[in-house]
């Protein structure tokens, strides 16, 4: 108990950091509000028993310490029944006290029937089909036809409910002030809901960050992820302007040569539009509708040009195992350049 307790300190200390956006201890939304207190019920339950424990062991020591002059063997005691039966009985007083609340939650937490499909075959309330794979996240938005990567955007006050999966290896999807975490696995969809407080939103600039939260790989550190939460209204402008995203009108020469390369040298992986139709196993990397609106390269790098040329050149000095083969020698500078160009002019419809 007491090394659990220690052990939860250390982890809550170090999920604080000081980044409120990022902190399970600063819950923003009814999911993680309950998981919050959730956690510290436990923790008040393993302070009890810690405080109980020791509070014998520093009496036994004290009371029962060999004593000067006293060579004696003291009574030899083995057994007692009314004792054994009470610290039975409290531990598992203790752990239905922890038991009961946890599973209430995971039922609550796992009532997705809202999501089924209304005989139109849409859904009622909004529903996103998170894919995970190594080391980047696909958000797919169904009843939209709307297909994005590394950055969900959600609406705030509303229920979202989330299919998760994985299409290589286990992953897991994990908004620290959110909620979660829930698996992603590679044979079955796991679901649950999340739901994201306005007020929350507005005080963490409506950015919060997502993590893996399940060791994959070399990478599994740097599979991160962004949520924008924005008001409904927002996320119906967002998503009006996601399904007008067409491929943008290449603006420079510069930005013109880069589409010819990225015909030539990325589309067989990457899509450009958020309407992607093809099936999920042709959809290998992320999509890269408005990737020039981003705020970051693959998920961890400052948006811009430098980091745009120098991850296309070696993807994997960034993220150790990826699955984009680098393009340093099988693409000149010039053409480099000429796709970070053309990735810049990726913006959404109007
Ligand atoms: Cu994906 Cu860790």
């Amino acid at each position: 108990g007491s090394l659990l307790f220690i052990v939860t300190l250390v982890i809550a200390g170090l999920s604080g950091c000081g980044k409120p956006y990022l902190s399970a201890l600063d819950p923003a939304g009814e999911v993680a509000r309950e998981q919050y207190d959730l956690m510290m019920w436990s923790v008040w339950i393993m302070l009890f028993v810690m405080v109980v424990v020791f509070t014998i062991f520093v009496t036994v020591l004290i009371r029962f310490r060999r004593k000067k002059g006293d060579d004696s063997i003291p009574k030899q005691v083995a057994g007692n029944h009314k004792l054994e039966i009470l610290w039975t009985i409290i531990p598992i007083v203790l752990l239905i006290l922890i038991a009961i609340p946890t599973i209430t939650n995971v039922f609550k937490l796992g009532d997705t029937k809202a999501m089924e499909k209304k005989k139109d075959g849409k859904h009622s309330p909004l529903v996103v089909k998170v894919r995970a794979s190594l080391y980047w996240w696909e958000f797919e938005y169904p009843d939209y036809g709307v297909i994005t990567s590394q950055e969900l955007v959600v609406p705030t006050d509303q229920k979202i409910y989330f299919q998760v999966k994985a299409s290589d290896v286990k992953h897991s999807f994990w908004i620290p002030s959110v909620g979660g975490k829930l698996d992603a696995n590679t044979d079955n969809v796991n679901k649950f809901w999340l739901e994201i407080d306005h007020k929350k939103a507005e005080e963490a600039g409506n950015v919060f960050y997502g993590k893996c939260a399940e060791l994959c790989g070399p990478s599994h550190s740097l599979m991160d992820f962004r949520v924008k939460a924005v008001s409904q209204s927002e996320f119906q402008n967002w998503i009006n302007k996601m399904k007008n995203a067409k491929e943008t009108k290449t603006t420079t020469a510069l930005a013109q040569e880069g589409l010819d390369v990225f015909k030539k040298s990325c589309i067989s992986c990457h899509a450009v539009t958020p309407n992607d139709t093809r099936p999920e196993q042709a959809r290998t990397a992320p999509n890269l509708a408005t990737f020039g609106e981003r705020e970051k390269v693959a998920g961890i790098l400052d948006h811009n040009e430098q980091n745009i040329k120098n991850w296309i050149k070696d993807p994997s000095k960034y993220k150790p195992g990826t699955k984009m083969p680098a393009f340093g020698n099988k693409l000149s500078d010039q053409e480099v350049d000429a796709l970070a160009a053309y990735l810049m002019t990726l913006k959404a419809g109007k």
